[in-house]
């Protein structure tokens, strides 16, 4: 066992306690525990700040029964309970062997230690005591991150098939404590997306999931519940499911102060059918401790999708600048038009220009032409190449709008293949924004888009694919599937693992290719997507007011570098008052920044201002991209009128901090806003950025920690400001 030769202190990554019964999982923060009793049980033993050794952790066993109704295998910390005996709590497995046994006894059988994905890796391997079915439960160590990286395979090892009814990736236990604790989720609808939801954690169970086939935007797969001892110090217990489906997670509290989160792929309208001699494996399930607060869970996740998670090489790339046409032309795209748009767009100092919706045939509205991805003769007479050559003559790169899973009733695809989309033989097959979603569980539907959006993208030198998802799947009905004698509730997996080969095969064809990630906005936005796309469409809602709750909330989960925003027109159908464009600039200068306003409107002052943003932000953007997002005001916590962030670099030697002030009712002075994470005793130089007066201050780093920054917001509404600090080298 490795341990610092000074302290004694165990190093960080797994350790296995002699006898191989049990083990410590450290990070630089954290230590995990577990270990197996004498019946052959997997429990969960510690999970909080660091340890120093093993030699502190309690014995492993069972506790004891309570009483007949507070049975041992239900108070039990067991790591990854199977749905059988005396056990009530949450539960991560339910299955039913082909005898009818609808019970699982699982006992400790094996641990391998060895690596994953670049990571530590602990696998535990658990044996039904009667039943050929084994799951190993894997562990991934990120101890730069303190992360444990969770999931879970199941085994057929015999001949006959094995109903799997539930296969969380999961279940975490935090120890009961007196001090109350919360819990923040997030939540939402279209136009509306991740906002931040506290409550606080009482006995009871509280429900997070969708039902929808897709991530969904009324809920994330992502938890944090923390017990608050000042705004920056907390311990923060966070987690989220890396999966692009229907998911749930549950926390369940006893009345004695126990919590248990359970989570995975939603055991809704799900079953697996697990054949003689084959495995099923669920998606991660991330989680992590801080001591930090909820910034520091923020800091920790973004470095873990960064380091971990997006594709490479583009995640070590900086982001372009994009444009996106949709809020401009809606349907109306025409090659002329595009055109002129990409030459403003150039201009402006944008590195990569999209074409949204409305390039293939029929497609003037939303009622025809999904599915049919080939070019609209009438819109594009000379065919896209043109276009295309005109974008990248400009020094742009060229990107095009996809919705690969669905097709409109109203298309040549459907009319050739009606049996290429879910449904039910007796039942109607429901339009949610006139469209129907394909079977993209079928090998022939993966092969048909994996050919078109190949030609597409080969054909068109595409860099770049919005890729939307509409609506949620309904009538899961798969008729052909079923009548081959197979089950028809695997297709709710079978459709992510559908999308998710498509765009591995796309990625692995143009490896310069990068893929946004769109569900009518922020609907697709987990860690399962984000291993295959570089960048999440936020929300339609592109209003800055709206957007301060939803940036905040969805920068639990994405960092900078993946976080959509785009400028768009003030006054609008969707925004009805004026707003200063730089307000809009830096709302939308926190994360990956794009334009979305039409530029033909635009006049002349302020296409010069928005070239002169878009140049700050190229000067800022490794910061904005990569470094520690930190919200120091909550727009939630103010009711939208106030937000600052800043964002740091890991040696914290330079830093950008955003600050919004809505209205001003009482004609007030903005309070100094205190900043976190820089070298106390170094000094930094202060600027406003793009302000004519843009003097620079200079101060230490426990000044501008402690005392706080004066912010130069003026009295007026809509008054934002971007600073930037540089560490000054003497
Ligand atoms: C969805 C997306 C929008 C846009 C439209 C196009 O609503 O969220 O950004 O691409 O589809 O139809």
């Amino acid at each position: 066992m490795q341990t610092d030769k000074i302290t004694g202190e165990i190093a960080t990554g797994i350790h296995q306690q002699a006898g191989n019964k049990s083990w410590l999982l450290v990070t630089e923060h954290s230590s995990y525990a577990l270990g197996v009793t004498e019946e052959g049980l997997l429990l969960q033993l510690y999970w909080g700040a660091r340890l120093p050794s093993f030699n502190d952790l309690p014995s492993v066993q069972l506790p004891a029964e309570r009483s007949s109704q507070d049975v041992t295998l239900t108070l039990a910390r067991e790591e990854y309970p199977a749905l059988g005996g005396l056990r009530y709590g949450e539960f991560a497995a339910q299955a039913v062997f082909a005898d009818g046994t609808r019970d699982i006894d699982l006992r400790f059988e094996g641990a391998e230690i060895g690596e994953r994905q670049g990571l530590p890796e602990l696998r535990l391997r658990l044996r039904d005591a009667v039943y050929p079915l084994d799951v190993i439960l894997s562990y991934r160590v990120d101890s730069k991150n303190d992360l444990i990286i969770r999931s879970a395979s199941f085994h057929n090892k015999g001949d006959e098939a094995i109903l799997l009814e539930r296969a969380f990736s999961a279940v975490w236990h935090l120890p009961a404590q007196f001090t109350p604790r919360h819990l923040t989720t997030l939540a939402g609808h279209w136009g509306g997306e991740t906002r931040i939801q506290r409550q606080p954690v009482v006995a009871g169970t509280v429900q997070i999931e969708s039902r929808k086939g897709v991530t969904g935007s009324n809920a994330y797969p992502w938890f944090a519940i923390d017990t608050q001892a000042t705004e920056q110090l907390s311990e923060v217990y966070f987690g989220t499911i890396a999966w692009s489906g229907s998911w749930n997670l549950r926390v369940s509290t006893r009345i004695t102060g126990e919590t248990a989160i359970a989570g995975g792929i939603h055991d809704h309208d799900f079953a697996w059918t697990l054949a003689g001699q084959q495995s099923f494996e669920t998606p991660d399930f991330v989680a992590g401790f801080a001591q930090d607060g909820i910034n520091g869970s923020r800091h920790r996740l973004h470095r873990y999708i960064r380091e971990h998670v997006l594709p490479q090489p583009q995640a070590s790339q900086p982001r372009p600048v994009l444009y996106n046409s949709w809020e401009a032309t809606f349907f109306d795209v025409t090659e002329e038009g595009q055109s002129k748009l990409a030459e403003r767009a150039a201009e402006l100092g944008v590195e990569l220009f999209v074409v949204d919706d409305g390039w293939f045939p029929a497609r003037n509205h939303d009622h025809a032409g999904l599915g049919d991805w080939r070019i609209d003769p009438q819109k594009f007479p000379n065919g896209l190449q043109p276009l295309v050559n005109r974008v990248n003559e400009l020094g742009m790169q060229f990107g095009i709008w996809v919705e690969p899973e669905m097709v409109n009733p109203d298309s040549d695809l459907y009319r050739a293949h009606p049996d290429w989309i879910y449904h039910f033989p007796n039942r109607p097959r429901s339009e949610a924004r006139n469209q129907l979603v394909l079977n993209v569980g079928r090998q022939d539907v993966q092969e048909y888009l994996i050919t078109v959006l190949d030609k597409l993208i080969g054909d068109h030198n595409v860099s770049f694919i919005k890729w939307d998802m509409n609506r949620p799947i309904s009538e899961p009905g798969w008729p052909e599937y079923v009548a081959a004698g197979n089950n028809g509730r695997e297709v709710w997996v079978r459709h992510v693992e559908g999308v998710y080969t498509i765009m591995d095969t796309l990625r692995a064809r143009h490896p310069n290719l990068s893929i946004e990630s769109c569900s009518s906005g922020g609907s697709r936005a987990d860690l399962g997507i984000l291993e295959r796309t570089d960048q999440v469409w936020s929300s339609d809602n592109t209003h800055p007011d709206a957007r301060l709750f939803i940036q905040e909330g969805i920068s639990h989960i994405l960092p900078g570098r993946v976080m959509g925003d785009w400028v768009t027109d003030t006054p609008s159908d969707r925004v009805w008052n004026e707003i200063p464009l730089s307000y809009r600039f830096h709302v939308a200068m926190m994360g990956m920044l794009g334009i979305g306003g039409h530029l033909m409107h635009w006049s002349k002052e302020d296409l010069a201002e928005a070239k002169r943003w878009i140049a700050v932000y190229k000067q800022i953007r490794p910061i904005v991209q990569d470094g520690e997002q930190s919200w120091l005001i909550s727009p939630t916590a103010t009711e939208g009128n106030w937000a600052a962030v800043e964002s740091l670099t890991t040696d914290a030697s330079e830093a950008v901090v955003f600050a919004f002030r809505r209205t001003n009712p009482f004609w007030e002075v903005a309070p100094r806003l205190r900043l976190q994470g820089l070298q106390p005793t170094a000094r930094y130089s202060v600027q406003s950025l793009g302000q004519t007066d843009n003097e620079t201050q200079e101060y230490s780093g426990a000044a501008l920690m402690n005392q706080g920054i004066a912010l130069p917001l003026g009295r007026s509404s809509y008054a934002s400001c971007i600073l930037h600090l540089r560490l000054i080298n003497r």
